[in-house]
């Protein structure tokens, strides 16, 4: 529907315009070209009895123009077709048009699941077996069972995520020693001891920085038996770390406070890096503390249906994410969940 435009102006811009609006790409604009606005700046000034002509005229042009941007958009929608959202790609397309997955072959594992499984291989050779953690549990698993006191202010070193049913992300793995002594108090009554290891996720509501992640990988261990004292839990700990870093080591403790522990320990080995000379990563110490542990509280192994006066045991837990980086000498812990595919090739 093309109409003779009388007035050479609108003439003009309407040849112009539309000229205009085929190569635009946002075609709404074309209803605010200065062009156009300019012929309404005209009405003021036209000879009085062409004004009325001339604003039929610059109407028609507009709507023109509103039209040619209302078909433009529905041209623009293609027709809905129903799709199979649970597939990865539209299985009826050419084999050449198929999005291109990555190969297979240039996927690795996670450097921390494979030092754990490593982690855990030498404690199977030791005797332990592996149980998981969890990465949901109560204020009771968390706090309660490991002999915190209500409100009691060592429960402000665990920084917890908690749900509004009251649910806890576990901000340690020793929330869950107390179903790993119930779950094996028979094993006790059948002469073997309790020796189990417990992977897990951790989540704390740290600020996160180079060494500091709100969501870490810790290992626990119990072990229960007859007569079980620190000499124990000392040289478990000491073989363990050597067959790690494969060379001798010397490790001390010091005295530390854990309420599901008595006496509580803070262990340290001699920097494997340095051998004790002095290094970066040891801070220039010679040692590295590289996790906590103790006896396990009598209390603790009462919650775990276990008599304090028959058993003793010792317990330990440490972050996994630290050794990891000592061993590899990865400066910033916030790599291992950022799915960096540089970082992570270079343990394929
Ligand atoms: N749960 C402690 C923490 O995350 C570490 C720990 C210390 C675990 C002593 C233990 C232990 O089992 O006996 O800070």
């Amino acid at each position: 529907m093309d109409m003779e435009y009388k007035d050479t102006e609108v003439a003009n811009a309407a040849k112009y315009l539309k000229a205009k609006f085929v190569g635009m790409e946002d075609k709404k604009a074309i209803l605010r070209d200065p062009k156009l606005l300019a012929l309404y700046q005209r009405i003021k000034i036209v000879n009085p009895n062409e004004r009325a002509a001339f604003g039929r005229e610059l109407n028609y042009l507009r709507s023109e123009l509103e039209t040619l941007v209302r078909e433009s958009v529905t041209s623009n929608l293609s027709p809905v077709t129903s799709i199979d959202v649970t597939a990865p790609f539209d299985v009826n397309v050419p084999y050449q048009n198929r999005p291109k997955l990555m190969p297979a072959e240039s996927g690795s594992r996670h450097p921390l699941m494979t030092e754990l499984e490593l982690i855990l291989d030498i404690f199977g050779r030791m005797g332990f077996t592996a149980v998981e953690s969890r990465e949901l549990d109560d204020d009771w698993h968390m706090f309660g069972s490991l002999n915190f006191p209500a409100e009691h202010p060592a429960r402000d070193d665990y920084d917890t995520f908690v749900t509004d049913e009251d649910l806890v992300a576990p901000a340690h793995t020793s929330t869950m020693q107390n179903r790993v002594l119930r779950n094996h108090k028979a094993d006790l009554k059948n002469g073997q001891p309790i020796a189990v290891v417990i992977p897990g996720r951790t989540f704390r509501n740290e600020d996160v920085d180079a060494s500091h992640e709100h969501t870490f990988y810790q290992l626990e261990g119990v072990y229960v038996g007859r007569g079980i004292h620190g000499g124990h839990l000392v040289a478990t700990l000491k073989a363990f770390l050597e067959t790690y870093f494969q060379q001798k080591l010397d490790v001390k403790i010091q005295p530390f406070y854990f309420p599901f522990t008595e006496p509580s320990f803070e262990f340290a080995m001699s920097c494997p890096f340095c051998k004790k000379a002095g290094c970066a990563i040891c801070k220039y110490t010679g040692w590295i503390e590289i996790l906590g542990c103790g006896l396990i509280h009598p209390n603790v192994l009462k919650m775990g249906g276990i008599d304090p006066q028959a058993y003793t045991g010792f317990a330990w837990g440490g972050g996994i994410d630290r050794l990891v980086m000592m061993k590899y000498g990865i400066e910033d812990i916030r790599h291992f969940h950022s799915g960096n595919l540089k970082f992570l090739r270079q343990f394929a």
